[in-house]
């Protein structure tokens, strides 16, 4: 594996795996690598010549700069993890080289009712970030395939609307892998590795209240079950952002499920000061 820092060394190299005809898969991280992202990087591995793997924790996108401050950062065991999963370049960029002016007058993107709901109305600003960052990278690598992770279900949908508005659509297919979970159902996520023996055994409740909600939904008024999931996330210490019933292609909040539309229950909660976000899609 390569270790690539500078963006225009890395765009010269793809220039020229891509002029011999190779595919370009990538995929980003903010390092604090585990399974998930390594299936991300199998994915990528097996339908393309040139995999590329991004680490950097892009301070655009924490709208809270404790998160940001606490975000885990161990860089020599994520580079050996992805030596080990056949990562071909990892890109390494430092924050001057991503935001050579500064982040304090970057671009806007119009994500419409995206940007009000669920993440987008609890966490202010964090989809303009990850725009950001992610259009800058994706101007960089230019890859023919992405690979996302659906745990953070909604972040897929607002990446694929950027690349619509950056017009790389013809060009970029996004691929969204599972959620991969520990033993106990917990949600993998860099974010984990914050929480104490405690906490982590309390976090399990996340996949819980989903999982509830998921077997025991039926056709009519959601408030109910979505209460229920509420109360069992609150009796484990959790304190809620939001657990809602959306519809699986707009996001749009079910209040009155049909039976047949495809949808997909999501949560944000704290225990103590970390947040966890989790989702489980119900009839796709
Ligand atoms: O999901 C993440 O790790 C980040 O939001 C991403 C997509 C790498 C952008 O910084």
């Amino acid at each position: 594996m390569i270790i690539i820092k500078k963006p225009k060394e890395l765009q010269d190299f793809l220039e020229s795996n891509r002029n011999e005809g190779k595919r370009i898969g990538f995929a980003p991280t903010m390092g604090a690598l585990h399974a998930g992202h390594l299936s991300l990087v199998n994915e990528n591995k097996k339908q393309n010549d040139v995999v590329v793997c991004s680490i950097f924790v892009n301070p655009t996108q924490f709208n809270d700069p404790e998160d940001f401050r606490k975000y885990p950062v161990t860089i020599e065991k994520d580079i050996l993890l992805l030596e080990d999963a056949g990562c071909d370049v990892l890109f390494l960029p430092s924050v001057q080289d991503i935001y050579p002016s500064g982040t304090n007058d970057l671009n806007h993107y119009e994500l419409g009712f995206l940007e009000t709901v669920l993440e987008g109305k609890f966490r202010p600003g964090h989809f303009q970030g990850v725009c950001q960052i992610m259009h800058r990278l994706l101007e960089i690598v230019l890859p023919d395939n992405l690979y996302l992770g659906q745990k953070d279900y909604q972040q897929c949908m607002v990446i694929k609307r950027l690349i619509k508005l950056i017009g790389l659509d013809d060009k970029v297919k996004v691929t969204v892998c599972p959620t991969l979970r520990e033993k106990d159902g917990l949600a993998m996520s860099s974010r984990n590795a914050r929480l104490l023996p405690a906490e982590r055994i309390k976090a399990t409740t996340l996949f819980a209240s989903l999982r509830y909600i998921k077997e025991n939904l039926n056709p009519g008024t959601t408030k109910k079950i979505k209460d229920a999931g509420k109360q069992m996330l609150l009796q484990n210490g959790f304190r809620t952002d939001y657990i809602e019933i959306a519809d699986a292609n707009t996001l749009q909040l079910v209040e009155n499920w049909n039976g047949k539309q495809k949808i997909v229950v999501l949560a944000a909660a704290f225990i103590n000061n970390v947040r966890l976000i989790d989702n489980l899609q119900v009839n796709t």
